[in-house]
């Protein structure tokens, strides 16, 4: 695979160079000879850019499309970085990532290494590092730090590297870059936002549209994920919209970061029953892990999900959606760690056989109800 990465290496600089001589905007390294005008050097210049350029894009398109037949699935290596090994949903990612890339595409399991990011940007970096200079074929990251997208893509760049970003979604300005700038990187996720009015929806369609006392609102608890991460700040923002959307009061007793945490959502939930006790009528928690802790708390606390408290959670683990089935929670959201992983492959394999790529891929969510979480954990299987 090493000749093809060096083709859209190729690909690339050729681009590059002439959007740059299109926009008159190329400029040289090299010093004119004394004896040349600014003008002459200048019309020479350009006529240079443009012989380079144009030989670049001939050799390239012969390249590229040569190349495009040589994609072998089995001598492509993958390089893959999670952001942390200890979180239950991207345990379910990473496992159906691989498995989908081996069983499904014919990678060898030896040639796909995956990292644990560990949580710490700097030690991801390095790893990303090490991944280019070992002259992996492409790479599928899950930054710690979604922020840190434009210093691994440039770097990618160099290297002729495509990137695949997964469930840590850089910020527009990035993505709308790498358009514009013909950049082989892509993000493979879920729109966060959706999520959110999915929690909210499901607490609409509960008995009292989660206002259970029957004062005229609905006093809730936030349990944040890492608030830096976009699906935090969404699904924080739009569970709660749905309800203002609707027409319902809401008010906010309690709002703290869990850090998608199981341990860090029960601890926080206690304390928030400690504080506002039966005047809590909904917990939101921004994912499934932390929802089973909150449910561990609401529990110890004598209270009763769908009685006397609503519980809402998303990722859909299959412990969360066996609550859904038993009462014991309200609804949770299926973040589609299947259809994202197969996404995720199915990209990567598009750039290794030359082909375009999106900028923006996003999956849906589906909501998980009583009326639908067997269906969900059948799938789930
Ligand atoms: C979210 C997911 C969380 C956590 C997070 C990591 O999409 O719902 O459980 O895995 O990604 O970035």
């Amino acid at each position: 695979m090493k000749l093809f990465k060096k083709v859209m290496a190729v690909g690339l600089a050729s681009t590059m160079v002439l959007s740059m001589a299109a926009c008159g905007g190329a400029e040289k390294e090299t010093t004119a000879a004394p004896a040349t005008t600014a003008a002459e050097t200048k019309a020479e210049e350009t006529k240079a850019e443009e012989t380079t350029a144009a030989e670049a894009a001939e050799t390239t398109a012969a390249e590229v499309a040569a190349a495009a037949g040589d994609f072998d699935a089995s001598n492509t290596t993958v390089g893959i970085s999670i952001y942390k090994f200890d979180d239950n949903f991207m345990t379910l990612y990473r496992t159906e990532l691989e498995r989908y890339l081996v069983e499904e595409l014919g990678f060898k399991k030896e040639n796909i290494t995956i990292q644990d990011g560990k949580g710490d940007q700097a030690e991801q970096s390095n790893q990303i590092d090490n991944f280019i200079t070992s002259g992996v074929d492409v790479l599928i990251l899950n930054l710690v730090q979604a922020s840190s997208a434009p210093q691994i893509t440039d770097k990618c760049k160099d290297a002729g590297i495509p990137v695949v970003y997964i469930n840590r979604e850089p910020d527009v300005d990035e993505e709308e870059r790498w358009k514009a700038e013909g950049l082989q990187a892509t993000y493979v996720g879920c729109d966060a936002r959706q999520s959110g009015t999915f929690q909210g929806e499901e607490i609409l369609e509960t008995a009292n549209k989660g206002d259970i006392n029957g004062d005229g609102k609905v006093s809730y608890i936030m349990i944040q994920g890492d608030p830096e991460n976009v699906d935090a700040q969404y699904r924080t923002e739009f569970s709660v919209k749905a309800l203002t959307d609707a027409g319902m009061e809401v008010n906010e007793l309690f709002k703290q970061r869990g850090d998608w945490d199981q341990a860090k959502g029960q601890q926080l939930t206690q304390d928030a029953l400690t504080q506002f006790g039966e005047e809590v009528e909904v917990v939101f928690c921004n994912n499934d892990a932390m929802a089973l802790g909150a449910l561990q708390a609401i529990e110890a606390a004598g209270r009763k999900v769908n009685e006397d408290i609503y519980l809402v959670g998303v990722d859909a683990l299959t412990e969360a959606v066996q609550n859904v089935l038993d009462g014991k929670m309200t609804g949770t959201v299926f973040n589609d760690h299947m259809a994202q992983a197969k996404a995720a492959a199915d990209i990567a394999v598009q750039y290794l056989k030359g082909e375009a790529v999106e900028p923006v891929n996003m999956v849906d969510y589906r909501k998980v109800t009583p009326d639908n979480a067997q269906e969900v954990l059948d799938a789930l299987k």
